[in-house]
C-alpha cells in the first residue's frame, strides 16, 4: 500500500507485513511466514496469542449477554477484579479505565484533588523523572520527558517539573512540601530504554512523600503485572505507592487500564469528580480477572523469573561477543533492553527479516518483551537469531 492510499492516519510506521494469525509466541503473516513475537504487542499479550485462558474467559463472559452496562450500575466482574487488585496491591480502591494513558490521567487528577484538599490551591505541582514516558494525552504527555512528542501540542497541563533520577539533591529541592502534589515514576523506565530505578531511590521517594504529604504514583503500565517476575514491579523494593497505574496486559489484549489507590487519596473523590463510559465493563473485567489469576500464581511468577535468567544469560553472552556494539544489557524478568553504541533500528529490522520481532526503546535500545508464557526453546531460538544479527553488524569504531 502506498502512503497516499493508506486509509490509516500516518502516526505509525509499520513494516509491510500483515499478520493474520497468532499462536502462543508466534505471529503468522499472510504469506504463512512465522515470526517469534518478542514484542507481545508492546507488553500486552502476556499470555501469548490465542491464549485459551483469554478465549475461554471471553466466551464465558459473552454467554451472559453483557458486554457493556456502564458505571450507572454495578456488575459482578468489575467488583471481583477490583477486590483481587486491592488485595494483591495492599491498596484500597480501584478505578477502571481503558488504557495506560487514561490511568495516568486519573492518577494525576486524584493526586491533585487530594493535595489541594490538604495544602490549598498552590499544592498542585507534579514532579516527573527525566527519561519518563507516561502516555500521549494532555496530562500524561505533560509528565512525559519527550520534548519532540510534546512541543507540537503545547500548551499541555502546566505545573510539571522534570528531575534527574540520579541527582538526589535536585529531587529533594523539587519535592517542595508547599507546592508539590505528586511525584510520578516508572519503577522500570520502559520507553527510554528499559532502565530499572534503584530500590533505594523508590525508598527515598516514599520517605520524602510521607514527610511532605506528597502523593507517590507508580506507573506500572509497562513493567507491572508479572513482567518482571513479581506481580507488581515495585514489590521487589518493598515500597508501596499511594497510587498505582496499570494497563497493557491487564485484560489479555482487550483495552483496559486501572488506577489502584490508597484510601486517604480515594477519600476526596466524590461522585462526578471523574469517570469514563467504558471503564470496567463486564466483558473486559471478566477477561482481566482470568488473566490476573494466572499471572498472580506463585509458580507462574517463578517461571517468569527462571525464563528471565535464561534470557539474560544469552544476552550477556551476546553482549560479550560484540563489546564495540553492545554497551549494556538491562532488565528484569522478561523485560530486557540491549543498549547499543549505534542506532537500534537496523538490528530490529534485520532481526525481523530473520523472523524475530523486537521493539526499539529510544534511539539505541533493542527491547525484548516476550509473552510471559514463552518457552525455553523459543528463548534459545530468539537468542540465536539475535546473536547472528548482532555478530553480522558492521564494527563500530
Ligand atoms: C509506562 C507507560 N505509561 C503509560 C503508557 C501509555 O499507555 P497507553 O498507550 O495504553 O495509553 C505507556 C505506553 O507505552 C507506558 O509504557
Amino acid at each position: 500500500m502506498t502512503e497516499s492510499s493508506d486509509p490509516l492516519l500516518g502516526v505509525y510506521r509499520p513494516p509491510d507485513i500483515v499478520f493474520v494469525r497468532g499462536r502462543g509466541t508466534e505471529l503468522i503473516d499472510e504469506r504463512d511466514r512465522v515470526y517469534l513475537d518478542f514484542t507481545s504487542g508492546i507488553g500486552v499479550n502476556a499470555l501469548g496469542h490465542g491464549s485459551p485462558v483469554v478465549r475461554d474467559a471471553i466466551e464465558k463472559a459473552l454467554e451472559t449477554g453483557l458486554i457493556h452496562v456502564s458505571n450507572l450500575f454495578r456488575t459482578r466482574p468489575a467488583a471481583d477484579l477490583a477486590a483481587f487488585l486491592r488485595d494483591r496491591s495492599g491498596l484500597d480502591r480501584v478505578f477502571f479505565c481503558n488504557s495506560g494513558g487514561e490511568s495516568v490521567e486519573g492518577a494525576l487528577k486524584f493526586a491533585r484533588k487530594w493535595a489541594k484538599s490538604i495544602g490549598g490551591v498552590e499544592k498542585h505541582r507534579i514532579v516527573a523523572l527525566k527519561g519518563s514516558f507516561h502516555g500521549r494525552l494532555f496530562g500524561s504527555l505533560a509528565v512525559t520527558d519527550r520534548p519532540e512528542y510534546r512541543a507540537p501540542f503545547d500548551p499541555l497541563m502546566p505545573g510539571v517539573e522534570f528531575v534527574d533520577p540520579d541527582d538526589p539533591r535536585q529531587m529533594d529541592r523539587a519535592l517542595s512540601a508547599e507546592r508539590t502534589a505528586a511525584v510520578i515514576v516508572e519503577p522500570i523506565q520502559g520507553e527510554v530504554g528499559v532502565k530499572p530505578l534503584p530500590s533505594e531511590l523508590l525508598k527515598t521517594l516514599r520517605t520524602q512523600a510521607d514527610e511532605r504529604e506528597i502523593a507517590l504514583i507508580f506507573d506500572e503500565v509497562q513493567c507491572g503485572l508479572g513482567r518482571t517476575g513479581s506481580f507488581f514491579a515495585h514489590e521487589e523494593s518493598g515500597v508501596v505507592p499511594d497510587l498505582l497505574c496499570i494497563a497493557k496486559p491487564l485484560a489479555g489484549g482487550l483495552p483496559m487500564g486501572a488506577v489502584i489507590l490508597a484510601d486517604r487519596i480515594a477519600g476526596v473523590m466524590k461522585p462526578g469528580d471523574h469517570g469514563t463510559t467504558f471503564g470496567g465493563g463486564p466483558l473486559v473485567a471478566a477477561t482481566a480477572l482470568a488473566v490476573v489469576r494466572v499471572i498472580g500464581d506463585a509458580s507462574f511468577l517463578e517461571s517468569v523469573r527462571e525464563k528471565g535468567r535464561r534470557l539474560s544469560g544469552h544476552l550477556e553472552r551476546i553482549a560479550a561477543g560484540r563489546p564495540d556494539l553492545v554497551k549494556e544489557v538491562r532488565g528484569r524478568g522478561l523485560f530486557w533492553g540491549i543498549e547499543l553504541t549505534a542506532a537500534a533500528g537496523p538490528v530490529v529490522e534485520r532481526a525481523r527479516e530473520a523472523g524475530l520481532l523486537t521493539v526499539p526503546a529510544g534511539a539505541r535500545v533493542v527491547r525484548l518483551l516476550p509473552p510471559l508464557t514463552v518457552s525455553e526453546v523459543e528463548i534459545d531460538c530468539a537468542a540465536e537469531i539475535l546473536e547472528a544479527v548482532i555478530e553480522g553488524m558492521d564494527p563500530v569504531t
